[in-house]
């Protein structure tokens, strides 16, 4: 049997992911897999693997509640001091889904795109990510980022830099420079930042991703380890979110 995507009883349940709040972009860092992989006996890399199947359903729900943007942490620019075995593991994931799964993530008009120092990745991972944004390039739905030895602090750097060069070659006027123009030298340039920061696994903090475009996002924390993270959970956050009052500043 042709299993869907999003099957219809699913399309049509998106009310509870409304709100007065606007929703365009959900970041999230997904911790907590080695943990429950290690809680069960087995390897780290087993987590990692039942992470991907939460990545599907969180996938799926993005979809269905007509996020535009979904951003998921998969591979920090520090994650390199994890021993080698759990680096290919890792850097394999995006690979096995997409070929799993990109025919689907086209009929739901997803676009694929990467954020991060892609150069320093395996080329199986480069060459998957790369088919997979040139194929879903025109889809206007969900926009899913990977992000893959992503590290804010370098994106920041590098940032500056080509700004620099900018300046020092004319093409840009220092005095032109403002917040809206050094986020369009971001790996971010063109999105929203996020309205809501999910973080699992139990850690209450940032871990260097999106310092920048976090200024002002909603956070939500939560023990569950990623592997154990449904749709369920996912509608929590998103319930709770609509709870918050955004003031950006203001009163
Ligand atoms: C952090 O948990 C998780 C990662 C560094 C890897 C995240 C990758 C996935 C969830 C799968 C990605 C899937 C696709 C489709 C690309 P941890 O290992 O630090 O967990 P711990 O804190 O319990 O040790």
């Amino acid at each position: 049997m042709k299993t869907s995507f999003i099957d219809k009883k699913q399309s049509e349940d998106r009310i509870s992911c409304l709100g007065d709040n606007k929703l365009n972009h959900i970041a999230i860092i997904m911790d907590g897999n080695g943990r429950w992989a290690q809680k069960r006996g087995m390897p780290r890399v087993a987590g990692h693997k039942e992470g991907l199947t939460t990545v599907v359903k969180v996938v799926k729900s993005a979809v269905k509640c007509k996020v535009k943007y979904l951003t998921l942490y998969t591979f920090s620019t520090e994650n390199w001091k994890r021993p080698k075995s759990e680096i290919d593991f890792i850097l394999k994931l995006p690979m096995e889904f997409l070929n799993r799964y990109l025919p689907e993530l086209i009929a739901n008009n997803v676009r694929i795109e990467t954020i991060g120092d892609v150069a320093y990745l395996p080329v199986y991972t480069r060459k998957a990510l790369q088919y997979a944004t040139k194929r879903t390039r025109n889809n206007d739905g969900l926009q899913l980022n990977f992000a893959l030895n992503y590290g804010s602090r370098h994106e920041i750097l590098l940032a500056m830099k080509e700004m620099y060069l900018d300046i020092n070659h004319a093409k840009l006027s220092l005095d032109n420079v403002d917040e809206q123009l050094f986020s369009q030298y971001l790996n971010t340039a063109g999105m929203p930042e996020p309205d809501l920061l999910i973080r699992t696994g139990g850690e209450k903090r940032l871990s260097n991703f999106l310092l920048w475009q976090l200024a002002y996002t909603e956070f939500w924390f939560t023990d569950v380890l990623w592997p154990d993270f449904s749709e369920e959970e996912f509608m929590r956050a998103l319930d709770e979110y609509q709870q918050r009052k955004r003031r950006f500043g203001g009163i």
